[in-house]
């Protein structure tokens, strides 16, 4: 709680490819959450360099996503959009926080495991330490809830336990955090195997739709769908494929999957799948209008970039003054 207001914090990496999935499962809700709660968005550069990045291409990106989830309606005069490395109170936190977490606990992080794996010959201190400075980014808020994807509940379930063990020696520090784990999110399913989540890493790039793709790539990826044997529009656990395009197709249009069924009744896989991707380009069309304008106007970026980090600075000035204290650190 910040004074009277529960608050929602959430991160983001500097990628700048958010997928249909992403959009559809977590970004179009943002605006919902602005109205109850006081909302936190961060983008985490530092977070970004637990493996190697190009530092102009890190850079770029960092505009990027910003314009980007902007122009998905993330209202800066409702939400705190804001960049890690500009708050230096995010790294002084999570120095702390390290001194309150456990190897044991570090160790037994899955994203850990699978990112040690994939970039053996850059097993750093930061890649493992990860966790605590995420921890830092939400207690910084006193956040109430973190909205992410399946893969971070661990991470926010350490920054809990970590609160809890700071809270028992120094009691009322931090109030502790519950993540939210987006429904919507998990219901994107890849387009070349409906088993799978939709990932802006799949290395099929036909699997995935990008917020940004152009209509005739968007259009061409759902051509390629794999569907599902028979040739009827149905949604059934037996027909993971269309269900998947009938998904997306009922989130662009609003409609239900009974009017769908109808629509496309005695109608085949090619009509429809030339429909999804016709709405899909519709929808998108006004993002990336937007998306190109703000981005265009890098100096307004800027402005934007100064208000958020002045704005969570603030914020998180009051809980680090009062971390440092009962740490015994003196304070003149
Ligand atoms: N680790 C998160 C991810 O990879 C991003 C993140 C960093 C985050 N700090 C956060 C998410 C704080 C929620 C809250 O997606």
């Amino acid at each position: 709680m910040l004074g009277e207001q529960k608050v929602s914090y959430s991160g983001v990496q500097p990628s700048g490819n958010l997928t249909i999935g992403n959009y559809l499962g977590a970004i179009r809700n943002f605006s919902e959450y602005s109205e109850q709660y006081k909302t936190f968005y961060c983008v985490v550069d530092q977070h970004a360099i637990t493996v190697r990045q190009v530092p102009a291409e890190l850079r770029r990106r960092t505009y990027e996503t910003l314009a980007l989830y902007m122009a998905c309606g993330l209202d800066p005069e409702k939400n705190t959009l804001y960049v890690q490395s500009m708050v230096h109170e995010h790294a002084e936190l999570a120095w702390i926080l390290n001194c309150f977490t456990m190897f044991g606990e570090l160790s037994r992080m899955t994203q850990f495991k699978d990112k040690s794996a994939r970039h053996s010959d850059n097993i750093n201190a930061g890649l493992f330490t990860y966790p605590a400075l995420m921890a830092a980014d939400i207690l910084l808020y006193q956040t109430d809830v973190v909205p992410v994807g399946s893969d971070q509940k661990q991470h926010v379930e350490l920054c809990r336990d970590i609160a809890e063990r700071f809270n028992q020696i120094h009691p009322g520090t931090f109030t502790i955090p519950e993540p939210i784990i987006s429904k919507h999110g998990m219901r994107i399913m890849s387009l070349a195997d409906p088993t799978k989540k939709m990932s802006k890493s799949d290395e099929n790039a036909n699997a995935v739709v990008y917020i940004l793709d152009d209509r005739d790539t968007i259009i061409r990826k759902f051509k390629r769908a794999v569907t599902d044997s028979g040739s009827e529009i149905r949604y059934a656990p037996d027909k993971p494929g269309v269900s998947n395009l009938m998904t997306i197709y009922s989130c662009f249009t609003g409609k239900t999957m009974e009017e769908i069924e109808r629509e496309f009744d005695g109608r085949g896989y090619g009509d429809f799948k030339l429909a999804v991707g016709e709405v899909t380009a519709d929808a998108l069309a006004p993002v990336q209008e937007r998306y190109h304008a703000l981005l265009i106007d890098k100096a307004a970026l800027e402005e934007q970039m100064k208000k958020g980090a002045e704005e969570a600075s603030r914020c998180a000035r009051r809980t680090l003054y009062k971390v440092k204290k009962k740490l015994g650190f003196v304070q003149l």
